[in-house]
């Protein structure tokens, strides 16, 4: 039987190359996938049955020849039963992470037998504005954090006039906390590029870059190899899949800068140039790349779009709450007993996600916060826990959904300290072209130690406030703009934090 093993970046950390390599010695067919996304049973090794695939795990080297010994080529011993039966697995309703964790990211006759390509071959069938329609019939929003609506932005690249165009994927993953986008390079490329050419047919776009962290090699390695596999089976290239369309795609690695997930600046960094922001307007959706059109858009967002076009704007319009239509990705990390990528549509609480499906926190302790939406979101008491998943309603509290990281914080977690590190962060991490945020966020930090070391307390509490204001109306970007969400979360919320 074939034996499933992950060489997602998180299995590998634990462990996963080297259990793969033993199971191997055994005399098993293993097949290197990406992660289930149950983090805490990394590595995860499954194996396939009739009933379907049974899992291990967390199985670390020195168990293997235990677990062979006891059946694991077939399935047998003591096993945690068919993953997909998992509470974890069940709960979910995976359409972009449907094939993650399941095929092998270096082939793409896996990528065709578990019903790939179909949503290009559509896309192909239809006029480019049809594709557009369907995209925003859909519903789906930008997946990056913003959640502007995704065909709404490839109207506006159709409507360009130009002599190129270009559709770029943001996967500068920098928010802390998030992985989704790593993941799903990882374990399914292919389904990424064929987003980006259903794009590409879209907008008419010639060329496509994804602009990877450079923190993530393996994602790189795999997005390498699978575009050129791509190119080899003529998905790439000219006459895409025996179509009049032609694209081409190429990978380009940042330099470690967070601001270089905001896309003018990464489009800045793509053109070879410092990665500092552009004001808007003009939007990159009418002078992007080297001036072009250029549609912008994160990993996940791009590979939501073969979904859409293979089953229909109607099904997938047909998930989610309010005006968050389709399914999230959503990470749960930080003090989390069990954490991992967990796909849904909109409209779960924070709650359930955090204590039924986290598991509540690893220390064993009670949640006291929750930050969602990476660094520059907000941070949330468990009195919040009833607040849907969902863009609106959580703008509504003051809150963001971002990237879909939910960060988890016991009882010993210091808030005020928290805040600190919120200004520290834009601190370091600020391009430095304008001065609410290049300034604001050193002044943030002097201001909140003063109020931690108890000097003039409530007069600072009123200077913060201020600060916060003035960064969120005078910053240029997000960076410098949202950082006041994640401090005036802690101070409304924790306010006795900042009394100490
Ligand atoms: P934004 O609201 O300025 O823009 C959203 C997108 O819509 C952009 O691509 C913009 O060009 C496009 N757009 C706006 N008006 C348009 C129009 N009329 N036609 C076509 N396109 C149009 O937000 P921004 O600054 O791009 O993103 C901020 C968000 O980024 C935050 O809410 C945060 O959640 C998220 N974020 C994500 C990170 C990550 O690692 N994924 C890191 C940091 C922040
Ligand atoms: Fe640069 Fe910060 Fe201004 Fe954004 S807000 S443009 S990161 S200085």
């Amino acid at each position: 039987a074939r034996v499933f093993v992950p060489r997602d970046a998180a299995a590998r950390s634990v462990g996963a190359d080297t259990v793969a390599e033993r199971i191997a010695a055994a005399g098993a067919e293993v097949v290197r996938t990406g992660s289930r996304g149950m983090l805490w049973l990394e590595p995860l090794v499954e194996v396939e049955t009739p009933a379907g695939r049974v899992g291990y795990g967390p199985v670390a080297p020195e168990d293997v020849d235990g677990l062979v010994a006891a059946g694991l080529l077939e399935g047998a011993g003591e096993s945690l039963g068919v993953v997909e039966d998992l509470p974890w697995m069940r709960r979910q309703q995976r359409v972009t992470f449907a094939r993650v964790g399941i095929v092998d990211p270096r082939s793409p006759d896996d990528h065709e037998a578990h019903g790939g390509n179909a949503g290009l071959r559509a896309a192909l069938g239809l006029a480019p504005s049809d594709v557009v329609e369907a995209v925003v019939e859909s519903g789906l929003r930008g997946r990056g954090g913003a959640g502007f609506p995704t065909g709404i932005k490839w109207r506006t690249v159709l409507g360009a006039q130009a002599d190129v165009k270009f559709v770029c994927c943001n996967a500068d993953e920098g928010d802390s906390g998030t992985f989704a986008d790593r993941m799903l390079i990882e374990g399914d490329p292919f389904t990424l590029i064929e987003g980006m050419t259903i794009a590409a047919h879209a907008v008419g776009a010639v060329e496509g870059y994804v602009y990877v962290r450079s923190e993530y090699p393996e994602a790189v390695e795999a997005l390498t190899a699978a575009i050129e596999a791509a190119r080899e089976r003529g998905w790439l290239g000219e006459r895409v899949l025996g179509s009049d369309l032609t694209f081409d795609l190429h990978v380009r690695v940042g330099a470690g800068a967070y601001i270089c997930g905001e896309e003018t600046s990464m489009l800045e960094s793509l053109e070879g140039k410092r990665g500092q922001v552009r004001a808007k307007p003009p939007i990159p959706a009418l002078e992007g790349l080297f001036g072009r059109p250029t549609v912008v858009n994160n990993v996940l967002s791009l590979a939501s779009v073969p979904a859409i076009l293979a089953h229909g704007a109607e099904a997938y319009a047909a998930l989610g709450t309010g005006r968050s239509r389709g399914t999230s990705v959503f990470q749960l990390g930080g003090n989390v007993a069990r954490g991992g990528v967990f796909e849904t549509p909109f409209g779960m609480t924070l709650g359930e996600l955090v204590e039924e499906l986290g598991g509540g926190t690893a220390s064993g302790r009670p949640v006291r916060a929750v930050q969602v939406g990476g660094p520059l979101g907000a941070y949330l008491p468990a009195s919040k826990f009833d607040l849907p998943m969902a863009y609106e309603e959580f703008a509504a509290a003051g809150a963001m959904l971002g990237h879909g990281g939910v960060v988890v914080f016991d009882d010993t977690v210091d808030m005020a300290a928290m805040a600190r590190f919120a200004f520290s962060f834009c601190a370091e991490e600020s391009c430095g072209k304008c001065t609410p945020c290049r300034v604001g966020a050193v002044r943030g930090v002097e201001t909140i130690d003063r109020i931690r070391a108890g000097t003039e307390r409530e007069k600072n509490l009123v200077l913060l406030d201020d600060l916060c204001e003035l960064m969120t109306d005078g910053s240029l970007c997000a960076m410098g703009g949202l950082t006041p969400m994640p401090v005036r979360s802690a101070v409304q919320h924790f306010g006795e934090d900042f009394a100490k």
